[in-house]
């Protein structure tokens, strides 16, 4: 068996996965149009996208619209595959980054951190852009598709549901990460029991994506037999020959043991999961001092009290700068020992999954009742 397409409305995926987007800069144009050229959903992050570059003469708004708009020209020049990019609820400059996407036609806008409740009213009519809230919980999907229902008679083209062992920053509070009540295997069969009520009656699909720890092609079977239909990956992509950030990023991933990867308390007020690093164990000491704020960059951001800028931290990480920064990375990055191509990542994902479908032939998606045994499990 090989992998069942991805089919988000009419876009059609041949490889049911999602690259997951990636601030500061970790995935922009170059990592995304790889990944669609492969056949995958590739996806540019605009969190902090105005800190790059060299321009200071702009505004942090003007900068983020200009350079996001760039990264989608580059992309959609170097690809005609599918194209996404990942738009955070509380970014300050949410409403622009996402007219701008829609202003240049991207295929998908993927949003999280925080609830997409008025994302629709931003659709025009006729605009395609399909809107795929990222969530946490069955609640959080009940929620959304409540909310975009009486709202805007609409509902999410696609969830994906981000559980506890991805990176960056988390939904979830640090008491739930090791919590096997919030563990991925148990989140998804509750969601896809959730959508799978609103889909019967309002007679539509919408597919429900697994992210969070997700490395292998046995992974990527395990969450389609629990009814997810693709899967969302961060962490494997960045160590790829064509993510956007700088090498030493990549090798930190490649150098970090298992006891690296620690948990840290955003300023945004979310958990994070980051590679330990001096940066970290400074600010843990209480070496840093509060700064000034200078780019006003994510809504729920504590910068008055705080000893770091994370935007700055994550900026510096994706140039290599690891003495002003850190990098954020899922709970697997220190399984990766090797940088790949994508073509090389996507071939070994299909490679194993063909490998254990093959010998499990009987793939077929679990019955609702299935799925709420598995949920209670
Ligand atoms: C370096 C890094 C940066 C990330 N930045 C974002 C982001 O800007 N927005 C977002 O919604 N998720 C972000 N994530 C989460 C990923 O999109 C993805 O869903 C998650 O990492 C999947 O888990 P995995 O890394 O274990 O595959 C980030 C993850 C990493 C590793």
């Amino acid at each position: 068996m090989t992998f069942p397409k991805l089919k988000i409305g009419e876009l059609v995926a041949r490889v049911p996965i999602i690259q997951g987007g990636m601030g500061i800069g970790v995935s922009l144009s170059g990592l995304a149009s790889a990944v669609a050229n492969q056949g995958g959903i590739g996806v540019i992050a605009t969190a902090g996208v105005g800190i790059l570059g060299s321009d200071r003469s702009m505004s942090y708004i003007e900068a983020s619209i200009g350079n996001l708009r760039e990264e989608i020209r580059k992309a959609k020049k170097a690809t005609s595959g599918i194209l996404g990019v990942n738009i955070m609820v509380a970014l300050t400059n949410f409403a622009d980054m996402v007219e701008t996407s829609i202003s240049e036609g991207v295929d998908l806008i993927f949003s999280g951190a925080g609830l997409p409740l008025d994302l629709p009213k931003y659709l025009k009519d006729g605009v395609k852009t399909k809107l795929v809230p990222i969530i946490s919980s069955a609640k959080a999907a009940r929620i959304i598709c409540k909310r975009w229902l009486s709202r805007y008679n609409r509902l999410p083209d696609a969830f994906v549901v981000e559980g506890p062992m991805a990176g960056g920053h988390l939904g979830f509070s640090t008491e739930q990460i090791d919590d096997p009540e919030y563990a991925l295997k148990k989140i998804i069969p509750e969601v896809v029991v959730a959508v799978s009520a609103v889909e019967q009656e309002k007679g539509v699909k919408i597919p429900v994506i697994a992210a969070g720890g997700i490395y292998t092609g046995e992974d990527i079977y395990e969450f389609l037999n629990l009814g997810a239909a693709g899967v969302q990956m961060g962490t494997r992509f960045v160590v790829t020959h064509e993510c956007d950030a700088d090498i030493e990023f990549k090798k930190t991933y490649i150098r970090a043991n298992q006891d690296d990867l620690v948990i840290i308390q955003s300023p945004v007020g979310l958990p994070g999961r980051a590679i330990k690093n001096d940066y970290i164990s400074s600010i843990q000491q209480g070496l840093k001092k509060p700064f000034k704020c200078v780019y006003h960059c994510i809504k729920s951001c504590n910068c008055t009290d705080s000893p770091y800028c994370i935007a700055l931290c994550l900026a510096n990480a994706k140039e290599g700068k690891f003495k002003g920064g850190f990098a954020f990375a899922g709970k697997n990055a220190w399984r990766v020992d090797r940088i790949l191509s994508v073509k090389e990542l996507m071939e070994s994902l299909e490679e194993e999954f063909n490998k254990v479908s093959d010998n499990w032939p009987s793939m077929r998606p679990m019955s609702n009742r299935e799925l709420r045994n598995a949920a209670l499990l």
